[in-house]
């Protein structure tokens, strides 16, 4: 058998990728077990450049490594001090979960962590669990290092397209996630400028046999702009921001490289709009490929229902033109699920005329027990029944309260008529709740509504970077026909304002309203887009950050969001028809397709087999 070595040396299309964990006091040892056998102890050594004995995967609760062996506590031991060895990995083996936030490694369910014993970096010192001190003896890095196939930078270079390898100077900067609960080594992120040069990228990545993402704003939860995994070519959009506004037929022809706010600037200076959401820093790639969702949805839809056509870079470099006439099925699968079937580069939109008038409101409830917080939710589902106007977006928010059994509680949203019949309009649901603690009107021009919604971002988005976040989501679309059961609205608020006041996350609720009367997003028909989940009432975020908003992203974070949502279904009809929204993707969520792709799934894998067969554009939770 040649070595690993030569064997790469004579194939040269593959990639090379490995993951190293090395203390973060000593980066010259790496984590090594003494053989490949049940039972070898793990202890650190040297780091020796492509070694199989230092290349663990981190993935799925486990640290693998020689493929199917486990980093794993002997016989389950929950003693200070008890050496680590590997053994094979059995699916549920508690002894093999781990978690890895930031530089810790924490035994999952257990409050022990990976430790370097006495703080030695000796070869050969073997490696135990400790109680978790957050000292520099438990402070880990995992290291990827991926090298691009020889072919990617002289086919990119040959095509004139800029890119960032490893190794660069800037490339740190070019692969950091907006999300830092990832850290992601790509093989290469090109910065194409326009259609023939993503084209002659996306081919460069596809005849290496390489996963090829696009990038538009960067701001996928789980890090998909970047692969979600290392080893990927990164096709950023960012040098392709055009807009042409036509008032012609009320279209704009939008680059992908685009995001939201600056979007919202340039249709705005020809009196234009388009629905979407709020954050000014998202990409209008991802944003209108998964759907699209802003106050004015419920007049005007989602982002991805005001698209006529899209200019589209296959997995084989082939550029397409996608509408209701042309490249149909293309059309179909790119509204609901882009990122796995192509590079959209440009979208062409419907726009709709500014609104003259946009009230941004704000009312505020401090400290509402649960009976006022679940009557917040109930009401809002009779409330959406009640032939409610187009022209009103809401939101309920939740945060901690400042007692345990307390929860903050906002209703926040756009209101589209004429400012003076706000009041009125909202009034039938106020009724049923206390007088908010405080009421903020913004009444306005239409941009002065993207304004206060963006806070304290700008909408130039070239103005200022945006502040990163380390954070976990998930997301649960409750079915129109089937509203909560007061049940299950009690137990989730119930969930909140206890489990939510000791929880160490910085965290948040948005319960967004898709539907109810007169909601233009329900009124697409199911199958005439890729989006699966048109049947919507509601589509709940549930959003926690880190405490400092920096790694480490806290372990029992993620149990934390997983029982906000089983509070709910474990408490709704076992056949409850709701589903997941890709935009707030979790990487972490069981039975994913279904949920995000529901009757969809198998027309999109068929069109995906059809233009891209060797699954060039893959990610986490992808088609
Ligand atoms: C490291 O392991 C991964 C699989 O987890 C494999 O694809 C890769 O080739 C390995 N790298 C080396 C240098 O052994
Ligand atoms: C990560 O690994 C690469 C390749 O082995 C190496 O060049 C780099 O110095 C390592 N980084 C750290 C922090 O150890
Ligand atoms: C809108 O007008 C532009 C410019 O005349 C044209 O290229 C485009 O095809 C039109 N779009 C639609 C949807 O009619
Ligand atoms: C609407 O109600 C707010 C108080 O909630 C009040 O300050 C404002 O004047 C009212 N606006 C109109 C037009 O009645």
């Amino acid at each position: 058998m040649p070595s690993p070595l030569l064997f790469l040396l004579v194939s040269p299309v593959l990639l090379t990728v490995a993951t190293t964990i090395q203390p973060k006091s000593n980066i010259a040892k790496c984590l090594t077990p003494a053989s490949n056998s049940d039972g070898a102890a793990v202890a650190i050594q040297d780091c020796a450049s492509g070694s199989a004995s230092q290349n663990w995967s981190v993935s799925g609760g486990n640290l693998k490594i020689f493929g199917n062996k486990c980093l794993d506590v002997p016989d389950g031991s929950t003693t200070n001090g008890k050496k680590l060895q590997i053994w094979t990995c059995a699916s549920g083996n508690t002894n093999q979960a781990w978690t890895v936030s930031g530089n810790s490694i924490q035994w999952t369910g257990h409050s022990l962590c990976l430790d370097l014993t006495d703080g030695s970096s000796s070869n050969g010192n073997v490696v135990q669990t400790w109680s978790c001190t957050s000292g520099p003896n438990q402070q880990w890095v995992a290291n990827t290092s991926s090298n691009p196939p020889s072919g990617l930078q002289s086919s990119l270079t040959a095509s004139g397209v800029s890119a960032v390898y490893p190794g660069d100077s800037s490339f740190a900067s070019a692969s950091k996630s907006y999300n830092l609960r990832f850290t992601i080594t790509p093989a290469a992120v090109a910065y194409p400028t326009n259609v023939q040069q993503v084209a002659a990228a996306v081919k460069a990545g596809s005849d290496n046999k390489m996963q090829v993402v696009a990038r538009s704003g960067g701001h996928s939860y789980i890090a998909n702009g970047l692969g979600g995994n290392s080893g990927a070519l990164v096709i950023d959009m960012s040098k392709m921001k055009a807009i042409t506004v036509r008032s012609s037929n009320n279209t704009a022809l939008i680059e992908t490289g685009n995001r939201l706010g600056d979007v919202a600037t340039a249709l705005n200076n020809a009196g234009r709009a388009l629905p979407h959401g709020t954050c000014p820093y998202v990409g209008i790639g991802g944003h209108s490929g998964y759907g699209g969702f802003g106050f004015t949805s419920r007049a005007w839809g989602l982002t991805l229902d005001t698209i006529k056509s899209a200019t589209v870079v296959l997995a084989d470099g082939s550029v397409k033109t996608a509408s209701s006439s042309v490249n149909t099925d293309l059309f179909w699968a790119i509204r609901g699920a882009s990122p796995s079937i192509g590079i959209v580069t440009s979208i062409e939109v419907q726009t709709f005329a500014a609104p003259a008038s946009a009230t941004a409101f704000f009312y505020n409830w401090n400290n509402v027990d649960i009976a006022t917080a679940s009557k917040a939710i109930s009401s809002l589902q009779t409330f959406a029944a009640t032939n409610i106007p187009k022209e009103l977006g809401v939101e309920l928010v939740f945060g901690a309260g400042s007692s345990k059994g307390r929860l903050s509680l906002g209703l926040t949203g756009g209101w589209y008529g004429a400012a003076t019949s706000l009041n009125s309009t909202i009034a039938p649901y106020l009724k049923d709740l206390p007088a908010p603690s405080s009421t903020n009107l913004n009444p306005g021009s239409y941009i002065n509504s993207i304004k206060v919604f963006a806070g304290d971002q700008p909408l130039d988005t070239a103005s200022a970077p945006e502040t990163a976040d380390t954070f976990y989501t998930k997301s649960l679309m409750t079915p129109s026909g089937s509203p909560m059961s007061s049940a299950a609205i009690t137990a989730f608020v119930t969930y909140m304002a206890n489990q939510g006041f000791s929880s160490d996350t910085a965290w948040f609720v948005q319960v967004e309203l898709y539907g109810g009367s007169n909601s233009a997003i329900n009124a697409v028909p199911l199958d005439s887009t890729a989006f699966a989940k048109r049947d919507t009432l509601f589509t709940i975020q549930f959003y926690a950050s880190s405490s400092s908003y920096q790694p480490p992203y806290p372990s029992d974070g993620f149990s934390f969001l997983d029982g906000m949502v089983s509070s709910i279904t474990s408490n709704s009809p076992s056949n409850w028809a709701y589903g997941a929204y890709l935009n707030y993707a979790d990487d972490k969520l069981t039975n994913a397709a279904n949920l995000y792709y529901g009757s969809h799934l198998d027309r999109l894998k068929s069109i995906k087999a059809s233009v891209d067969p060797s699954n060039t554009f893959r990610m986490p939770v992808g088609v």
